[in-house]
């Protein structure tokens, strides 16, 4: 397995396998990997030929005052998890291999309103475009056939979609399942900095979008209705920041649920921001 930093050395890499015509699956990734990486890797690596994870804690996707110094950081670790799976190459750059700019003087791909000003878009404004110019960048230089992005940030699947269709980037997509803990707690690097308390509070989460699932099932369709069920018990335990239902197509709100309605919830606990969904 390689472990490539430069762009260049990478874009040699790919040539050889373009030359063998061996399709190119890329899980993009910012380390601190947890079994909801792994379950991307494995994806990837049962439909390509060859797999190629990036390690890169993009910081033109962290605003002023987020977690970006403080991002867990565990390439040694990540390196190991990739070699159990068989990954050939590991893409982890420096933020000056990626970028020669500062953010505002730097060519960005930019989300529709419509679609990045919504759910966790409303607290982090400059968080999508960062998202959609570093997917692009690791698109190009990696050449991938295939990509594989976890449910958890729905939204950013339903933009990184976005993006793909409206610049006609040529690349299969592949949204795979969030991966939970035992209790229901959607895995996530951010996890790590629950405390023991917070840990428990956080089931809050998972426990609320069950709750809606339940309600779904049981015929109760109404938004109004099912929020006044859920809340009440939900924001005993974490401070809600959006808690919506919208399309999983467009991100458009609806009023009542249905079929691949995406109900999405942003909560923070004991002051760490978690996101948890689910689509119906
Ligand atoms: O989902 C993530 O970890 C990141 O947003 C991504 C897609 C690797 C881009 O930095």
């Amino acid at each position: 397995m390689l472990v490539l930093k430069s762009i260049s050395d990478v874009k040699k890499e790919i040539k050889k396998y373009k030359k063998q015509e061996l399709k190119i699956g890329l899980v993009p990734t910012m380390g601190a990997l947890h079994e909801g990486h792994e379950s991307l890797i494995k994806a990837a690596c049962d439909s390509c030929d060859v797999v190629v994870v990036s390690i890169f804690v993009n910081p033109i996707q962290f605003g002023p005052g987020e977690d970006y110094e403080r991002y867990p950081r565990t390439l040694d670790k990540d390196i190991k998890v990739c070699e159990k799976y068989g990954v050939d190459l590991i893409f982890a750059p420096q933020p000056s291999d990626m970028y020669g700019y500062e953010k505002h003087q730097m060519t960005l791909v930019v989300p529709p309103e419509c679609l990045r000003a919504k759910l966790c878009g409303k607290s982090r404004t400059q968080h999508f475009d960062g998202v959609d110019t570093v997917v692009l960048k690791l698109f190009n230089i990696t050449e991938a056939d295939e990509a594989f992005f976890g449910l958890k940030d729905a939204q950013q699947c339903v933009i990184v979609k976005r993006m793909c269709d409206d610049l006609n980037v040529n690349i299969k997509l592949n949204f795979c399942p969030i991966i939970r803990e035992e209790d229901g707690l959607a895995k996530s690097s951010r996890n790590t900095y629950l405390s023991e308390d917070g840990r428990r509070k956080a089931l809050a989460l998972s426990k609320a979008l069950n709750s809606v699932k339940e309600l779904y099932k049981e015929g109760i369709v109404s938004i109004d209705e099912i929020k006044e069920k859920v809340m009440p018990e939900l924001s005993k335990s974490a401070d809600v920041e959006y808690f919506e239902f919208c399309s999983f197509n467009d991100l458009s709100p609806v009023m009542f649920l249905s079929e691949n309605t995406l109900v999405a919830l942003a909560a923070r606990v004991d002051g760490v921001r978690l996101i948890d969904n689910i689509v119906l």
